[in-house]
């Protein structure tokens, strides 16, 4: 029986690419054969942030407007209200969404002209009402009372639903929210996308801190497994060598944070990711970046390192 591996592209920085590499990631590891068969990876996207970016770039926007955001007991919203009502069963995997299940396609619905199918990758939608004003005081206490009893209660409650995949990707809000916590308590592994700027590195201590106090109480192994340097100027000489130089700072570090914190005993960091408008083009169309034809050496090269992710994260 196959267990899911969980991995969380998580931030609590705002447009630093968790939505872009949750979905460009996903899509790109469900189009991968496995070894000696002919089946691609099963993947589940789950869009926990409200905002449901990644919903609406893989269904478009007319699908999630019309059948998604009028049906909100479609969404994870429905499984986390249930929830908190001590709703005790299983995770309805009602709420699954797939070109296999709808009879129709709509994850990346747009896509004409491509040798993939899309059959074995799966999306939980995201809700715009998990920001809503009732849910959030309700889900603000909550987030404040997490006992343990509860989160295993959580766990258990997903057990099944990892089962049937191989990968299952979750797009962070960017906060600890009461929602975000949960997922962090069926988590695996975290990716954290991040900008080169002080800021965003600062950010970074804050995530590795607050993670680790969730890891302790939810008795959970999780690893902040790969950051992903993002947005990388590659026309600014002077920025790109001041990046270039935090990069090198952090990988100094590295030794030195695998050794002293257990979670981040497994970090890595990836090669970095320039800023383009390849990525907003491709969302735009509603197309995963892979697909997109383009001839241009910078996309190439964004290519090639989403195809080095996407196999360093299959032999995780
Ligand atoms: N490398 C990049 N260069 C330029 N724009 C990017 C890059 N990566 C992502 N973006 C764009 O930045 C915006 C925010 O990215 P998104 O993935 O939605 O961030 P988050 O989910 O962290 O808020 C989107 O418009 C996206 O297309
Ligand atoms: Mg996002």
């Amino acid at each position: 029986m196959r267990k899911a591996k969980v991995i969380n592209i998580f931030n609590s920085k705002g447009g630093v690419g968790k939505t872009t590499f949750a979905v460009n990631l996903a899509s790109l590891i469900a189009t991968k054969e496995k070894q000696n068969t002919a089946t691609s990876y099963k993947v589940l996207l789950i869009d926990t942030d409200f905002s449901a970016n990644s919903s609406i770039y893989l269904v478009g926007e007319k699908y999630y407007k019309n059948r998604i955001y009028k049906n909100p007991e479609k969404t994870i919203l429905s499984y986390i209200t249930h929830y908190i009502n001590n709703f005790n069963e299983n995770f309805s995997k009602d709420i699954i969404l797939n070109n296999q299940t709808i009879k129709q396609k709509i994850i990346f619905s747009k896509i004409e002209d491509t040798k993939y199918n899309y059959n074995t990758l799966s999306l939980i939608p995201s809700h715009h009402s998990i920001q809503d004003y009732k849910y959030e005081k309700e889900f603000y206490n909550k987030s404040n009372l997490l006992e343990t009893k509860e989160i295993i209660r959580f766990q258990k409650s997903f057990e099944s639903i990892l089962q049937d995949y191989d990968f299952v990707f979750i797009d962070s809000p960017p906060n600890f929210t009461y929602v975000c916590k949960l997922f962090i308590s069926i988590t695996d592994y975290i990716i954290v996308p991040i900008e080169l700027d002080w800021q965003s590195l600062n950010g970074f201590s804050n995530v590795v801190n607050k993670v680790n106090q969730l890891r302790k109480k939810f008795q959970k192994e999780i690893y902040i497994r790969l950051m992903i340097p993002n947005k990388m100027s590659h026309t600014k000489r002077k920025n790109h060598n001041l990046q270039q130089e935090k990069i090198n700072l952090i990988k100094k570090y590295i030794p030195k944070w695998r050794e002293k914190y257990k979670i981040l005993s497994q970090f890595e960091i990836s090669e970095p990711f320039s800023e383009t408008v390849y990525f907003a083009n491709a969302q735009a169309k509603e197309k995963p970046f892979f697909e997109i034809n383009q001839d241009h050496d910078l996309a190439k090269v964004i290519k090639h390192r989403l195809n080095t992710l996407a196999g360093q994260i299959l032999g995780w």
